[in-house]
């Protein structure tokens, strides 16, 4: 990227958090538009049980107060990350910043699913994983496993009080206005007030109600559960503690969910180590003593020792030799259907994901531009910057490589959003893209191009 591309969007990440008016503008705007869990609030319960003998009894009796939607259990929806934010703060008072890294991001995997994250380097997409594996504290928006909600921001909760204060003040003035001005009458006033009152009142006492929820659930997270979710990490070296042997960095994670006991944990690492085609010997060894794509498979049996449900590769084979990618993807492809597991395969090039995912999101400045099954992506691609992570791809025959032209991806003169903002679209059944309607229409009629060629290709 150009340094003065660069600058621009730099300028668009770094937004300032603006005085409350210009937010409370903004607010009015996207008002019940990010609210995941709009009309579904259940009154939060009163505070946690004391003196109960039985640790288990404890735990559920927990867990049945925490947030739990049974419509994702039956659709087998493993994973559901709704309207995830995840914004980083920067200095203070007038000079505070704010970093938008995850911009309202929503998406699901099924069980046994692979689900691709693919967009450039600092589109957010290890911020992504992070939020999920409760790295962060989430800025807003909710992540459900198995049903259960493991996280949980409040920062729409709270501005919505905020904004619903400042529209009652903003109505109350203009009635008290109007009322000095003869334009309503003094009963017609006071309706209007207690009303206006009433609605906003209702408002706050929701919000706040799911406030005290959401902090209820993100503090009462089973650690049982999160164990299910495991992380592999994008860059090999450094992940892993260079004073530390492979026995230690694979078994820490035992350790701390309470595994004491040293054979067993032995056997484990063991087990591991063989899964990802590594041996015993290698236990007692420290990282620098392995070659990269051994290295990766130390950071995949870390992950696998604690036998996952769910695993995040974040980038896993981008740091490696490319003869050496192939030995991982077919691994972790043995894996998943040994273990069934399900998969969030995070990359920066379509081509990796292209074989391995069933589905893919493509992610671009901290939001999900397009989303689709792997073939359609690949059938209709129709948002200008999957067209450049498409063009980027090289292709393996000579004469149609030299042909490559790479397109470049430009917001400003691909976007004209200053009438109708966008939105995720469902264009085909399962295929979603970010649009307006102008542009929706514009996208439809690239599908007919694109069936037509095709037909003409066969
Ligand atoms: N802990 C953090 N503190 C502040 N900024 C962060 C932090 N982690 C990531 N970021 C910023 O968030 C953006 C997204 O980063 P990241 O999720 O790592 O991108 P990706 O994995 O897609 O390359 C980047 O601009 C990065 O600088
Ligand atoms: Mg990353």
């Amino acid at each position: 990227m150009s340094d003065k591309k660069l600058d621009s969007s730099m300028k668009s990440l770094l937004a300032k958090d603006e005085s409350l008016y210009q937010d409370a503008q903004e607010a009015e705007l996207s008002i019940s538009k990010h609210d995941d869990d709009s009309n579904e609030h259940e009154p939060p319960q009163e505070d946690e049980l004391s003196n109960v003998e039985n640790r288990q009894e404890k735990i559920d009796e927990i867990m049945s107060k925490c947030k739990f939607k049974q419509e994702y259990v039956d659709d087998k929806v493993i994973l559901s990350v709704n309207h995830l934010k995840q914004y980083f703060f920067f200095g203070a008072g007038p000079n505070r910043y704010k970093l938008k890294a995850v911009h309202d991001v929503s998406f699901q995997v099924k069980e046994g699913e692979c689900f691709g994250l693919v967009g450039e380097s600092g589109c957010g997409k290890t911020t992504t994983g992070r939020s999920i594996i409760r790295l962060y504290n989430i800025t807003s928006g909710s992540i459900y496993y198995k049903g259960h909600r493991i996280g949980a921001g409040t920062r729409w909760n709270e501005k919505e009080i905020k904004y619903t204060k400042i529209r009652l003040n903003k109505k109350l003035k203009e009635l008290s206005n109007g009322l000095k001005e003869g334009k309503i009458t003094k009963e017609e006033h006071d309706k209007v007030v207690a009303e206006e009152k009433e609605k906003a009142n209702n408002i706050i006492k929701v919000q706040k109600a799911k406030i005290k929820q959401a902090k209820y659930d993100d503090s009462h997270v089973d650690p049982q559960l999160m164990r299910e979710i495991q992380m592999i990490f994008q860059d090999p070296i450094d992940s892993l503690d260079p004073r530390m042997t492979v026995e230690t960095i694979i078994s820490e994670g035992l350790q701390i969910q309470g595994f004491k006991n040293k054979a067993e944990n032995h056997q484990r690492v063991v087990e591991a180590l063989e899964r990802v085609g590594l041996i015993e010997d290698y236990a007692s060894r420290y990282p620098h003593e392995f070659s990269g794509g051994q290295r990766q498979r130390i950071g995949i049996a870390r992950a696998l020792v604690m036998n996952p449900k769910f695993l995040i590769c974040d980038e896993p084979i981008s740091a490696l030799d490319v003869s050496i990618r192939a030995q991982i993807i077919n691994l972790l492809n043995d894996l998943k259907d040994e273990m069934g597991l399900s998969l969030l395969f995070i990359a920066h090039d379509l081509s990796v994901v292209k074989y391995f995912c069933d589905r893919i999101a493509v992610m671009y400045f901290g939001e999900i531009v397009e989303l689709a099954t792997s073939d359609e992506l690949f059938k209709h691609p129709l948002h200008p910057y999957t067209k450049s992570l498409l063009s980027a791809i090289p292709k393996p025959n000579p004469l149609t490589e030299k042909n490559r032209v790479r397109i470049t991806y430009n917001p400003q003169e691909c976007h004209d959003y200053s009438v109708e903002k966008p939105k995720l679209v469902e264009i085909l059944p399962g295929h979603f893209i970010l649009a307006n309607s102008s542009e929706v229409e514009k996208y439809q009629e690239e599908i007919k191009t694109l069936d037509e060629q095709a037909k003409f290709e066969y």
